[in-house]
């Protein structure tokens, strides 16, 4: 997501709006402050908290954080623009993340995303009208081996040309995956033990021993 700049003067919601932040999401932002010297050094967990509850951070929010970590709105959207996991509007029921990194750039990564960009008719952290796709770029997704490539949500998609673009964004199950990264991080399941109480040997280490 590019840095945005915002004239101080342009009202971006207006002034009698409700509040967005609910008292509750407030004090999980609070919940931060007693682990850091400044209220400030909160400022990310706010974001996180805040995306996390509403799926974005709109400008309202942003300036309710500021209010919170006694900062201005200006430094809550310097950083918010900073990193493009965070969205100031609401994000597509998909994301695709395009590959931006040599290997990718090599084997025609721009034109696969020009064409992503004339398909969806977005730009970078654009949202289409109807919801579906919000388009990201990103360094190196780890599969240079296959370049270019992109992923929808966790799905990884291999040397993408711009011919097949149109046919990929039409295949509703293009993001379906069978295991999702969070199982990866699932607690290992216990090792067996032998009658003694010790973990079982593999049957590698038995090899090497006999031997
Ligand atoms: S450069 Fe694109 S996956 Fe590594």
């Amino acid at each position: 997501m590019a840095w945005e700049s915002i004239d101080r003067r342009t009202p971006v919601f207006a002034e009698d709006a409700e509040p967005v932040l609910s008292e509750g999401v407030k004090q999980k932002i609070r919940a931060f402050f007693d682990r850091y010297e400044t209220k400030r050094a909160a400022l990310l967990p706010a974001l996180h908290v805040v995306q996390n509850t509403y799926g974005h951070v709109s400008y309202q929010a942003m300036s309710e954080i500021a209010e919170l970590l006694e900062i201005p709105p200006s430094a809550v959207l310097d950083t918010l623009t900073f990193y493009t996991h965070f969205w100031d509007h609401p994000k597509g029921r998909k994301v695709i993340v395009a590959c931006r990194s040599l290997s990718c750039q090599l084997m025609g990564s721009e034109a696969v995303l020009k064409t992503l960009k004339e398909e969806l008719e977005i730009d970078e952290h654009g949202t289409t009208e109807d919801g579906q796709y919000s388009l990201l770029t990103e360094e190196c997704l780890a599969q240079c081996d296959d370049a270019p490539c992109l992923l929808i949500d966790e799905k990884m998609h291999k040397r993408i040309k711009p011919e097949s673009v149109k046919k990929l964004l039409s295949d509703a199950k293009n993001n379906e995956i069978g295991d999702h990264r969070s199982d990866l991080f699932d607690p290992p399941s216990e090792p067996a033990a032998d009658t003694n109480g010790e973990i079982e040997k593999t049957s590698d280490v038995q090899e090497m021993k006999e031997s």
